[in-house]
């Protein structure tokens, strides 16, 4: 397993492109399964959780290879309606494979996916969903086993108790597009991902109007064809790469940013008085001076994303004052808390709360990554630690974030990769 080494103290400068999004990419991978025609999507990051929904695709027959960003997706001979549980409990997103595979072949057999350790990660909302469409589905030995003579348009409200949900919402729109009739979606996800598979599933033919609101219409069509289609830029990274440059004091650039996508965290980050300067593909971050603490609650789009939750927590350790965060999508997802407790910071849980008051600094210590964007936090922490900072099982940053070293190595810091 690697490890990263980081040298704090550095203060960031410079431009830094961001990469696809994989939150986009991974569904977007998945609804090549309701075409047999050749698919070319761009711009896609050379992620694990790629090269996993890669891996599932060819287990389903598919022909998928990454190949310096470009993935082409053609039709084997054979088709297979069974994703493995060997492949499905290492990705919870394998499990949109759900939908596409009822709709084009009328049966699925998915494994359910796992629980993580930001949560117990439920998907009620997806078989709400897929059933209501008209599927008949059953648990089999930890898998969920899915048939459909034919799927029929209907009004579902995918609303659940944390609010909606990405991939569900993504599973039944993947289902409803070639079903007979008309879908709405009520309650759907508004994410800018669930956005862009819409608008892949639109080149390949398919009737989809409203999404990116939480109602969405569709009317089914009888099949869809290929379609070449460009990821969107990731937001999370993007904002990531911002708090590198606050927590650092830095002043950088980044390039291939959509600024809409990035409104709660950046109407935070100027409430914490940073200076934030936009263009329309990029943004520039500096410290202009002593930026201030700030309470944030985690909530689905637009609202606070969750995926920057960890981030924020790290800027926050080092900003004097008291700073209230609360995680309303995933009430569990603090497992970065105790890392940076054990770098110096001072954070205390109170259920989905974490109080945060700020010291001078971090001290560097050997840390241990639990998941994504827990990995992330504490690279960032290391970045401003005194001292160098070893952030060991990386394989959950490698899940989410391509080469990020290398990116924050050319802003100037002292970052590397050694075997642990
Ligand atoms: C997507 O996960 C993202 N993953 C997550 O990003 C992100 O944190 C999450 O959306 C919320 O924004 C991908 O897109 C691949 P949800 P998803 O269904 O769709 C509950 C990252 O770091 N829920 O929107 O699985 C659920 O427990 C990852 O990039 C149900 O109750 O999340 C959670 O509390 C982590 N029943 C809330 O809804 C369901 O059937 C939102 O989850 C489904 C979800």
């Amino acid at each position: 397993m690697d490890k990263l080494i980081i040298e704090g103290g550095v203060r960031l400068k410079g431009e830094v492109t961001v990469s696809g999004a994989k939150n986009a990419v991974l569904p977007i991978l998945a609804a090549t399964l309701l075409t047999d025609y050749a698919c070319v999507i761009k711009g896609v990051p050379n992620l694990r959780d790629v090269n996993t929904m890669l891996r599932i695709l060819r287990s389903l027959g598919k022909n998928a290879e990454l190949d310096k960003g470009i993935v082409t997706v053609t039709s084997g001979r054979q088709k297979n309606f069974v994703a493995d549980y060997r492949l499905v409990s290492t990705m919870r997103a394998s499990f949109c494979v759900l939908g596409p595979l009822l709709a084009k072949l009328k049966k699925a057999k998915v494994s359910l996916p796992g629980g993580c350790v930001i949560g117990i990660r439920p998907v009620d909302l997806h078989l709400k969903g897929i059933k209501a469409l008209g599927a008949d589905l059953s648990i089999e030995s930890g898998y969920v086993v899915a048939t459909a003579q034919k799927l029929t348009g209907c009004r579902i409200y995918l609303g659940g108790v944390y609010g909606s949900s990405v991939l569900a919402t993504d599973n039944v729109m993947m289902a409803a597009v070639l079903a007979k009739g008309k879908t709405i979606i009520e309650s759907a996800a508004c994410e800018p991902e669930v956005m862009d598979l819409a608008e892949f599933l639109i080149k390949m033919g398919a009737k989809i109007e409203g999404h990116g609101t939480p109602t969405i219409e569709i009317e089914g069509v009888r099949e869809l064809h290929g379609a070449n289609h460009t990821i969107i830029a990731d937001r999370i990274e993007a904002g990531t790469l911002m708090v590198a440059g606050l927590i650092t004091k830095g002043d950088i650039t980044i390039k291939n940013v959509v600024y809409q996508h990035l409104g709660a965290l950046i109407d935070k980050l100027e409430e914490a008085e940073a200076g934030i300067t936009k263009t329309d593909t990029s943004v520039r971050v500096r410290v202009k001076k002593q930026i201030k603490p700030i309470n944030i609650t985690t909530l689905p789009y637009p609202g606070f994303p969750t995926d920057m939750q960890a981030q924020m927590m790290s800027l926050m350790t080092v900003t004097p004052g008291i700073s209230v965060i609360t995680e309303k999508i995933y009430p569990d997802r603090f497992m970065h808390v105790a890392e940076l407790n054990r770098m110096g910071a001072h954070i205390q849980r109170e259920g989905p709360h974490a109080i945060v008051e700020g010291v001078s600094h971090l001290s560097a210590a050997p840390v241990m990554a639990s998941d994504l964007r827990a990995s992330a936090s504490l690279v960032l922490a290391g970045l401003v630690a005194c001292g160098k900072t070893s952030v060991l099982r990386i394989y959950h940053l490698d899940r989410g974030y391509e080469r990020l070293e290398d990116k924050l190595q050319a802003l100037g810091a002292r970052i590397r990769r050694e075997k642990e």
